[in-house]
């Protein structure tokens, strides 16, 4: 079966799935992205992330491509065309295509839409959350604006090749005062010896998470204290637990940083807690 994908206005095989060579995206990263999970045939926390999509867009002065209900249908569809019980969504927003010139078009252009959907396999995801994946920290070299969920991410490109390079399954960007931010692709979590739930303060320097600020609902649910605050990478290295989260990777349990364990080397029973109750707390859009 071809995978489908929306692009120009219309459902394509992905191998006639085009856009243009001005397209601003493509020349300037001038757009911005989501990343839904797909989870036994449910669209996860759609709501958030076209709340998110609407907040990046508009800090780009960008206009929604399509009315949002109609965004809304269109990745239904392009889910069910391409069959995807259990994977990902992903729609990217780029201002346009338009001669190549840095300022915005003068005469607005139509912003381009472009929708694919994946399968993955969630045996294997929970085999590996079973056994927890390494970190590296390497220092930040972002812009500023990383709220913003643009499509310019080749500093995390960077960063999750070395990792992968080091055998690490995430790289942690840090700041200039050793405080860890956020993964180059998710959040970054640790649970302290006192059993508290820590992550950066969403602000300007990290992503606001949707799958973090499930997790915070979980954690509510559950009792559970939630910091936000900053943490350096020592006091990870000590604390009871470690993990990350996003659309892609859930919850999942980080057991090394650097060349360190996190506790005992295994994953934490609260990050494996917290993955199994997330289905649940997540809102779910029937595909
Ligand atoms: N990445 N921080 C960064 C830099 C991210 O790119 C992501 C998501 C997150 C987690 O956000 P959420 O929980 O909403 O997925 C944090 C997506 C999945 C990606 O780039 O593929």
């Amino acid at each position: 079966m071809s995978r489908i994908a929306y692009v120009k206005g219309r459902y394509r095989p992905h191998a006639q799935a085009t856009v243009h060579i001005e397209d601003r995206g493509y020349q300037f990263a001038d757009g911005v992205y989501e990343v839904c999970e797909v989870a036994r045939g449910y669209i996860i926390d759609m709501t958030r992330h076209l709340d998110r999509l609407g907040r990046s867009l508009s800090e780009l002065q960008i206009v929604w491509p399509v009315e949002r209900d109609a965004l809304t249908a269109i990745m239904r569809e392009v889910v069910r065309r391409n069959r995807v019980h259990d994977g990902l969504v992903y729609i990217q927003v780029s201002r346009g295509v338009a001669r190549r010139d840095h300022v915005f078009p003068v005469s607005p252009v139509k912003p381009s839409l472009v929708v694919t959907s994946r399968a993955s396999d969630p045996q294997a995801a929970r085999a590996k959350a079973g056994e927890g994946i390494a970190v590296i920290t390497v220092p930040e070299n972002r812009w500023e604006r990383v709220d913003i969920k643009s499509v310019g991410l080749l500093p995390n490109v960077l960063a999750k090749q070395k990792a992968r390079e080091s055998g690490a399954g995430e790289a942690w960007f840090i700041d200039h005062d050793g405080i860890v931010k956020e993964g180059a692709a998710t959040n970054a979590w640790i649970v302290t010896k006192d059993g508290i739930l820590v992550t950066r303060p969403a602000d300007f320097g990290i992503l606001r998470g949707i799958t973090r600020t499930t997790v915070m609902d979980i954690a509510r649910e559950q009792g559970l204290s939630v910091e936000e605050r900053g943490f350096s990478v020592e006091e990870a290295k000590q604390a009871r637990e470690a993990f990350i989260t996003a659309a892609t990777t859930l919850v999942m349990p980080v057991v090394r940083i650097d060349d360190a364990p996190v506790a005992n080397g295994h994953p934490g029973g609260v990050a494996l807690a917290l993955r199994d109750a997330f289905f649940d707390t997540a809102e779910k859009t029937p595909v």
